[in-house]
């Protein structure tokens, strides 16, 4: 089996080895590389000698960096042509976005699988939706009922684009708006915090939007390898006057030699 640099150097044998991604992951008809180098590196000639190979693809894009509170990829478009919006399908789901502007990661498709199967019923409040990446597809396969709050305007078009690709009006309502002030209160039997940024008062919007003050909290953590995630989520619970009754830390992914990305699994109830 030939990597993905071997397979481009046997097309373009003159490319700048160095400079060569060791993958690429797909979004729609779209091939994203990831590179922590300069982007002014790299040149429509990888571009296009990645577009020669992939005959589906369309355009190549270069990601070196995610900023901001919107999370909005720092990346250019290197060749072909893209269209927007971009339709991607991924467990039997349609995901409409922008991907020079909105982030979609591919190292999460295992946490949204396992959501399908943990998460059948019950109501859910997505508090940081970008177009549903975590939360559609329990609307959509699970016929779940989501709430899903965004705060980008730009991001928050394509949620409700999402919305309408995958006729799920009546069990997926968008929301826009900062989490601290508009999310729903008192409805949910589960809500994610799939931001790793996260603070106090959106935990306690969080705890606020359980049903009955019950429920399981999904909390995304982005920490150094080994860290005790588990104790520093239960202090922050209890400085609000709640209690994790259980809880499970699971690895999503390593996101660096250093860092790990963790999605904390808590059954809460507040204490009366
Ligand atoms: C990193 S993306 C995560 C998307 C998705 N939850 C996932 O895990 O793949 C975070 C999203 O939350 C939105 N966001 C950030 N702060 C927010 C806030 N205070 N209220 C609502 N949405 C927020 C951003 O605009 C962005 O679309």
């Amino acid at each position: 089996m030939f990597s993905f640099k071997e397979r481009l150097l046997s097309v373009c044998p003159d490319l700048p080895k160095e400079l060569i991604p060791k993958g690429y992951y797909r979004l729609g008809n779209v091939i994203i590389l990831r590179s922590r180098k300069k982007w002014d590196m790299f040149t429509d000639k990888i571009g296009n000698c990645i577009l020669s190979l992939f005959p589906w693809a369309r355009a190549v894009i270069i990601q070196i960096d995610t900023e901001g509170v919107y999370r909005r990829p720092v990346s250019k478009l290197i060749a072909g042509n893209l269209e927007i919006p971009l339709i991607h399908k991924e467990l039997g789901t349609y995901f409409v976005l922008d991907p020079l502007k909105i982030t979609f990661s591919p190292g999460n498709h295992y946490e949204r699988e396992l959501l399908l199967h943990e998460i059948k019923n019950g109501v859910v409040v997505d508090m940081f939706a970008c177009v549903g990446n975590l939360s559609m597809p329990l609307s959509v396969i699970n016929n779940v009922k989501v709430y899903g709050v965004e705060i980008s305007p730009y991001t928050f078009d394509f949620l409700v684009s999402t919305v309408k690709k995958n006729q799920v009006r009546t069990r997926y309502v968008p929301i826009l708006g900062d989490n601290r002030k508009v999310t729903p209160v008192n409805v949910a039997d589960y809500v994610l915090m799939g931001y790793f940024g996260w603070d106090l008062s959106q935990l306690r919007s969080a705890l606020r939007a359980l049903r009955s003050g019950k429920g399981v909290v999904y909390s995304h953590y982005l920490v150094p390898r080994g860290s005790d995630v588990a104790s520093i989520f239960i202090n922050a619970v209890n400085s609000l006057s709640a209690e994790v009754i259980d809880l499970e830390v699971r690895k999503v992914k390593s996101f660096s030699p250093r860092k790990v990305h963790y999605v904390i699994i808590a059954n809460i109830q507040h204490v009366s």
